[in-house]
């Protein structure tokens, strides 16, 4: 399975350094991403664990002050990029165009994109849950080849979910998961939003699941390699 880790904007240098020496004591057979803040990258060291970012420009290098691009990523061994997270698409106001231009930023300069998806509890309520995740994909993967389409891994991650403790139902996670893998056969699918080392038990029962993408539980490596002893036994 995939894990991936996202620390969002949290920790400071030092902070960083001792978080990356306890990763490095992680143990587990499945494939783990950290994805830092984009100021640690150049600190990243492990052998254990694979590079990711939480956010790439939708330009490439060039006169865009602040913005960090894909070729600037490949250059410090980035393999992953996380785009469309929820808080960037509710706060910073990020579109479907712009996470389009930065899935292809990304894949022409040999980045795999952790695209996420998810609904909000209002769209949730009024059953539009299917119907936003498909115009999601659609808006994110438009005019991709097939070959750079299928390399995309997507997260799943239910907007309520994030960061409340609350998750989804096993048959909701089905559904959703289901109709995802119906158009898109042969993408990685994970699931995201307050995954722990508790729920894991209910999780892990659901076998379309891929992996995870973990916000809260990446910051406490201890409760983490605890998450992924329970995910292989
Ligand atoms: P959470 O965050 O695990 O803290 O809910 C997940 C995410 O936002 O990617």
């Amino acid at each position: 399975m995939i894990i991936a880790l996202n620390n969002k904007s949290n920790l400071t240098k030092t902070e960083f350094i001792t978080y990356q020496s306890e990763l490095s004591k992680i143990k587990t057979t499945h494939q783990v991403i950290v994805c830092p803040s984009s100021l640690y990258l150049g600190l990243f060291n492990l052998k254990n664990i694979e590079l990711g970012s939480q956010n790439v420009s939708s330009f490439t290098m060039g006169a865009h002050t602040g913005e960090i691009a894909a070729q600037q990523l490949i250059s410090l061994n980035v393999k992953y990029c996380i785009v469309g997270h929820s808080e960037r698409r509710e706060k910073l106001k990020e579109t479907d165009e712009q996470i389009n231009q930065k899935i292809k930023l990304l894949l022409n300069n040999n980045i795999i994109p952790i695209l996420c998806i998810g609904e909000s509890a209002t769209a949730k309520a009024e059953g539009k849950t299917l119907e936003i995740i498909q115009k999601q994909l659609q808006e994110a993967t438009q005019d991709l080849s097939l070959e750079h389409r299928e390399k995309i891994i997507f997260a799943y991650e239910p907007i309520w979910s994030i960061g409340t403790g609350n998750i989804p139902t096993p048959q909701e996670i089905v559904e959703v998961f289901t109709k995802i893998k119906e158009s898109y056969p042969h993408n990685k699918v994970l699931y995201g939003g307050s995954a722990n080392d508790t729920n894991i038990d209910t999780l892990k029962k659901v076998p379309e699941i891929d992996g995870y993408l973990l916000g809260g539980l990446s910051l406490q490596p201890k409760k983490l390699q605890s998450f992924l002893e329970k995910l292989e036994n």
